[in-house]
């Protein structure tokens, strides 16, 4: 039997004391983060081969498991806030979106009903219409916080479909006698239009990828096409998905256009700006927002862009209340904690327990204001079109695509010894093309192998191409040198 004076939690002064050794703890991982590798270079399963399996019969001590997470833990990840991280688009992590997570954690609350946390409520439609003015969105939209864009792009779809076969949340899409519908995103869109459909049982095979153009944006001819083509097949265009900062080079479709052939067709526009939309707080950046009020909804995810630690990412719905007519289930046992006059986000989406994610964004935006996360986007865009510049003067390397904000994507074309020069546009036959692609796959293997920096790879136009992405507020100018060093080194070695 457990002795109840040893129940409960860590005693007060313990978890002072532990708290204290947490705060150094963080304040040195901050400082030393340079020093680590960025990623691991151990096999798949060492980490668990290093963990005991069985789990633990009696409590440990915290300071013996903070050892563990320097000894197995910190060394078996991707340092995803480490100044030499160049994957995806950079990072977020800031000292003020630490602090918000800390302070996040004692409070703990279910921000379900406004009654369970009136100001984890408020909170949350506070910030919502920070990031709306910011954006310039016109106040007919509102907003919920979600964890990611492909849950935001899946709720939108669910009112989309809705809309567009009325019933189907009671009766399901054959109840409902849903036609086969369509929706429409460029080849360079994010997968998780394809995740929605799949998820709101419309179809992956029903998201039709339309062609880009020359810039990688997509081609509103082909989508007009596309779209007389199914309405002859007897498909129903359901909706249409502009991505402004697309995932591989933040390219941005012309959303003016696509929302005009939307309109035309009767589809829901949604807009991923999942990257490409923080960018709108640049007042530089304010052609970004072009057709954002026409659409029906969009994404935004400051957990990208606007410096917010994951996971928050907001979508918004042009009159919010269609989304809640579409969620809205309140059991009987959350009744009494329903007040109807209030916003309830549990009323917005499938979740039901809901973090207060708005408290560290709330945080993080008092403690930068607009102008401070401007000027760090501003450095982030001046690295990208440096970084841009040495490519091109290199006479072994060219872009591969226009740089858009904080992303560069460039390609190693030779002349390699052996294979000569296959840059596209050349002559030389596919294999000589395919040797290259696969030399800049092996550029990026072996930086990342290396742990010194961490870059990634993607495909354009067939050919692979290498790709890095700023928005690391440790990420200065000397380390994109030491990048650009090491890729040109590497290549040569190859
Ligand atoms: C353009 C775009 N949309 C959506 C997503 C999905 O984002 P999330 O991870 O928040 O679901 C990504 C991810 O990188 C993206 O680049």
């Amino acid at each position: 039997m457990n002795d109840p004076q040893t129940l409960g939690d860590t005693s007060p002064e313990e978890f002072r004391r532990q708290l204290h050794e947490l705060a150094d703890w963080i304040a040195d991982f901050r400082h030393d983060i340079g020093s680590l590798r960025v990623a691991p270079n151990d096999k798949p399963g060492a980490i668990l081969a290093a963990l005991p399996a069985e789990p633990p019969e009696e409590g440990e001590a915290f300071e013996k498991i903070l050892r563990d997470i320097d000894r197995i833990i910190v060394p078996g990840m991707v340092h995803w806030s480490h100044p030499m991280f160049l994957g995806y688009f950079g990072w977020t992590t800031t000292a003020p979106g630490i602090l918000g997570e800390i302070i996040t954690a004692p409070l703990n609350v279910n921000a379900m009903t406004w009654r369970t946390c009136p100001a984890a409520t408020e909170l949350e439609t506070l910030v919502i219409d920070w990031i709306r003015q910011w954006m310039q969105l016109p106040q007919e939209f509102g907003g919920v916080v979600y964890d990611t864009a492909s849950v935001g792009v899946m709720h939108a779809l669910a009112v989309a479909r809705e809309e567009a076969a009325p019933s189907t949340r009671k009766r399901g899409l054959v109840g409902a006698r849903a036609p086969v519908f369509r929706i429409y995103a460029s080849e360079q869109a994010h997968s998780s239009a394809e995740k929605a459909a799949i998820a709101l049982g419309l179809g992956e095979e029903n998201v039709q990828r339309v062609p880009v153009d020359a810039l990688l944006c997509m081609d509103v001819r082909a989508l007009r096409e596309m779209i007389a083509h199914d309405v002859r097949e007897k498909f129903t265009p359901l909706a249409v998905v502009a991505t402004v900062g697309t995932t591989s080079t933040a390219s941005v479709d012309p959303v003016p256009e696509i929302a005009k052939v939307g309109r035309e067709n009767k589809m829901w526009l949604h807009i991923d700006g999942a990257y490409g939309s923080g960018f709108a707080i640049l007042p530089e950046y304010k052609s970004l927002t072009a057709g954002w009020s026409e659409a029906d909804s969009i994404v935004v995810n400051p957990h990208k862009t606007l410096f917010v630690p994951l996971d928050f990412s907001v979508l918004y719905v042009r009159d919010l209340e269609r989304l809640r007519r579409v969620f809205t289930l309140v059991p009987e046992y959350l009744r009494g904690d329903t007040v109807e006059a209030q916003k309830n986000y549990m009323d917005y989406g499938i979740q039901l327990g809901r973090r207060f994610r708005a408290l560290k964004a709330w945080i993080i935006f008092r403690s930068f204001g607009r102008e401070g996360m401007a000027a760090r986007l501003r450095e982030c865009v001046r690295l990208a079109k440096l970084f841009a510049d040495w490519i091109k003067i290199h006479k072994r390397f060219e872009l591969a695509a226009p740089v858009s904000m904080g992303v560069v994507c460039f390609r190693f074309v030779g002349p390699v010894a052996g294979i000569g020069d296959a840059g596209p546009g050349s002559t030389t036959p596919a294999t000589v093309a395919d040797k290259i692609d696969m030399l800049n796959s092996e550029i990026v293997e072996r930086i990342n192998a290396s742990g010194r920096a961490y870059l990634t790879q993607t495909k354009l136009r067939g050919r692979t191409v290498m790709r890095i992405g700023l928005g690391n507020v440790l990420t200065t100018e000397q380390h994109l040198r030491a990048a650009w060093e090491m890729i040109r080194e590497v290549a040569s070695r190859l």
